[in-house]
This record gives structure tokens, C-alpha cells and sequence, in this order.
């Protein structure tokens, strides 16, 4: 029989810890073993008796304690565990975890655990949107913590707002997904392209575009996370080099085309989320001056190489997914690209949607395949990332 697997279940002071009994119990039912760690915050929102009578094991609370069956209890929950959840987590424990301070029990345990975290945030909702705590938020995405992140809805201090804890099939959805994660594209060669590139005008100035990266750096994270090899190449970008992959930085356009170009061989799939700049020009040797009558320098434009029409054109057997960013006939633009380039899959995205395109941290997708399916896809870029994953394994 397969060994059950085990949560490590923190529970910090919001008004939502009671939902977190809720969940504890249907994890349970579903035959996970549950540790649950609450702070002291918690404990004045909900009884550690709760959770014993529905886990019967003691519920972990104190640092110090004796009573439990621990011997370095925080080290040893943080082995135990298949996955870290805490549900709800406050904006006090999110802020710790991103900045490593360890000063209670769950904060020890959080900074030992290796196994997926998933956290999901319930607050009100000033302090969720706070610059602070989106920072935070934003530090542990990119460490690779998960997220369910909060709904919109009445709060307990009276506010409308997001900071609600998500529903129980939500945060259960999350911790299945860490607990299980597919292995889909085990033994497959992954390259995914991801952000701007950068064509210089002179030595101080250049011509790029708003990518941030990180729609390509959430696929190629979700790929590696499915068992994929990834090659991430990857322009100029704020963001974190992700682990566990091959990372190429490249900052022209032709610099990426050499980077993706030379390695397509070697690769199952190929998904071109970056967006490369379209066109370039000689750049001058010295830092161009404003003249004194005002004028102002005409730049003789240039196209740069189309990096997904090379690919269409050495395809053979392989995967060939590519991304439009649109403002205006995305269909129809979209279309027109998958046949032109030769591509199996085109992923494309209105760049004018609120909460679609450049970077924020969601994405609105309509995937146009080569087979005729027409599939929309929305959510996080990591949630759209998986379910772009989904169609491409599909059809491998
Ligand atoms: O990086 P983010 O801030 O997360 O934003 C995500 C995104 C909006 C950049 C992403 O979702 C996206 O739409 N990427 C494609 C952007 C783009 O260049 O679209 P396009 O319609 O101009 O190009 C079509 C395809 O050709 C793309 O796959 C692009 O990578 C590729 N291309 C473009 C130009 C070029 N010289 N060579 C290429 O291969």
C-alpha cells in the first residue's frame, strides 16, 4: 500500500483560521496525515483541541514545548512534510517567510521545509494589496512559493474587497495539485523563450517593449515542475533565474535567435512566449547629442529575424507553440501566424484586457491549435502556464 502523504498544515491569526478545522477534516477524509503547527495569533481564533480531535495527534503550537512527540519539532515536521500549507496566512507570517525571520514555531518549520509550499492569503484588504505585502507575495512566487490567492467579497471588518480566504475546493485543488504533481513531461526537452529584448541605438539608449518575462518564466517553472529538461532563454528581465533549468541570457533579438536557433535540434517542444523586438539598427558608436536647432535624429529601422518562422521552417517532428500579442482582429492576426509560421499551437493574448498581457501577474489566453480546437484559458500566469501545458501534452 502507498505510504500516505503528510501536510503540514499552519494556521496563523486571521478571522478564517476556523475554516482551516474545515479543511483539515476533509483532508483527513481523503486519507492525507495532517500536522497542524497554529501560531499563537491562531490559538485565539481557534482551539488546538479542534484540530487533535479531528488529526489525533497533538497539534503543534509552542517552540518549546515537551508535550509533543517531536524531538527538534520543527526540523521534524519540516522533513515530514509532502507539502507546506498555510491556510489562511496572514500578511504578519507572509512577511516573515520572504524575509526569513524565524521567531515562532510555523516560521522555524517554514524556514526548514524543502517540500512545496502553497499559502493562501486571507487578510483585509488594504493590507493585502499593501506594497509591502505584495512585494512579499511577489518574493515568494518567485522562490517558487504557490499561492491560492484571495477573493473578492464582504470581510470580516466590514470592508468589500479581496482578502477573502478561497473556498475549500480551491485551497484542497492546490494542495492535491503539490501533493500529486504531474509528471507529464517527464524525459521531454523543453526550450521556452521569455521577455523583451533590447536593440541599441547608441552606447546609453535602446529600443525594447513592456515583456517582463514573466509569462515565459512561469511555463518554463511549470515545465521543469512536470519533469521537463527546460532551456530558458531569457531577455534582459527583473526577475529571479529560476532553478532546476538550463538559463540563457541573451539581449538582442539576433542574440536570441542564435540562442534558439542553435539548441531547436536538441528539443521536443518549443514554446516562444518573449517578445523580441521586430525591429533594429546600426547603433552609433557614441551617445547621440541633442544639436542645438532642435532637430531630432532620424533612426533607419531594420527588421530583425522572425525567431518562430526559423523555427516553423527546421520543425520536423517536434512541438511548436508560439504566442501573439495583440491590440485589434486577435483571431484572425492569430490564425494568420499559425499557418504562416508552421506552428501546431498559437497562444494568443489582447494586450489591452485589463489583467491580460504584459506584466502583471495574470494572463486571458485563447489557444488556436493546429487541429482546429479553440480553448480560453485565464488566471494566474502559473495557472495558465499549467493549463497551456495540459493542451500541448494532449497532443505530443
Ligand atoms: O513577459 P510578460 O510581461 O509576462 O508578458 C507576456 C507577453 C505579453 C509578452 C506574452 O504573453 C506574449 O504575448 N508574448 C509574445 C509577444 C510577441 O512578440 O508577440 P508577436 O505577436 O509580436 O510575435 C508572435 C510570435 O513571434 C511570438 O511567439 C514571438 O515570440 C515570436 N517572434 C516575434 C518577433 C521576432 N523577431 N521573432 C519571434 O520569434
Amino acid at each position: 500500500m502507498e505510504a500516505k502523504k503528510t501536510v503540514v498544515l499552519g494556521v496563523t491569526g486571521s478571522v478564517a483560521a476556523y475554516k482551516a478545522v474545515g479543511l483539515c477534516s476533509a483532508l483527513v477524509k481523503k486519507g492525507v496525515e495532517v500536522y497542524p503547527v497554529l501560531t499563537q495569533s491562531a490559538v485565539r481564533f481557534v482551539a488546538p483541541l479542534s484540530f487533535e480531535s479531528i488529526t489525533h495527534t497533538p497539534c503543534a503550537v509552542d517552540q518549546f514545548s515537551r508535550e509533543t512527540p517531536w524531538e527538534i519539532e520543527h526540523i521534524a515536521l519540516a522533513k515530514r512534510a509532502d507539502v507546506f500549507a498555510v491556510m489562511p496566512a496572514t500578511a504578519n507570517f507572509i512577511g516573515k517567510y520572504a524575509n526569513g525571520i524565524a521567531d515562532d514555531l510555523l516560521t522555524t518549520v517554514a524556514m526548514a521545509v524543502t517540500a512545496p509550499a502553497v499559502l493562501a492569503p486571507a487578510m483585509n484588504s488594504a493590507m493585502y494589496l499593501s506594497p509591502a505585502n505584495q512585494h512579499n507575495m511577489k518574493v515568494l512566487k518567485e522562490r517558487g512559493v504557490r499561492f491560492v490567492e484571495a477573493e473578492s467579497g464582504p470581510l470580516a471588518c466590514g470592508d468589500v474587497g479581496v482578502g477573502r480566504l478561497a473556498g475549500e475546493e480551491a485551497l484542497l485543488a492546490a494542495i492535491f495539485a503539490a501533493l500529486y504533481p504531474k509528471r507529464d513531461f517527464a524525459g521531454r526537452r523543453v526550450l521556452v523563450t521569455a521577455g523583451p529584448t533590447r536593440e541599441p541605438i547608441d552606447p546609453v539608449r535602446y529600443i525594447s517593449n513592456r515583456s517582463s518575462g514573466k509569462m515565459g518564466y512561469a511555463i518554463a517553472m511549470a515545465a521543469r515542475d512536470r519533469g521537463a529538461q527546460v532551456t530558458l532563454v531569457t531577455g534582459p528581465t527583473a526577475l529571479e533565474a529560476p532553478g532546476g533549468m538550463e538559463v540563457v541570457r541573451v539581449t538582442t533579438t539576433q542574440e536570441m535567435y542564435d540562442a534558439v536557433t542553435s539548441r531547436f535540434p536538441g528539443m521536443d517542444v518549443a514554446i516562444k512566449a518573449a517578445a523580441p523586438a521586430d525591429f533594429t539598427l546600426d547603433p552609433a558608436e557614441n551617445k547621440i547629442k541633442k544639436t542645438e536647432e532642435g532637430g531630432a535624429p532620424v533612426l533607419a529601422l531594420r527588421r530583425t529575424p522572425d525567431i518562430l518562422a526559423a523555427l516553423g521552417r527546421q520543425k520536423g517532428g517536434r512541438f511548436l507553440c508560439g504566442f501573439a500579442a495583440e491590440t485589434q482582429d486577435v483571431e484572425s492576426y492569430a490564425l494568420g501566424k499559425l499557418e504562416r509560421k508552421n506552428l501546431d499551437m498559437i497562444a494568443a493574448n489582447d494586450v489591452t484586457k485589463p489583467g491580460a498581457g504584459f506584466d502583471g501577474d495574470t494572463n486571458i489566453v485563447t489557444l488556436y491549435a493546429r487541429d482546429g480546437a479553440k480553448v480560453q484559458l485565464s488566471g494566474t500566469k502559473r495557472a495558465v502556464a499549467d493549463a497551456l501545458l495540459d493542451e500541448i501534452a494532449k497532443r505530443l
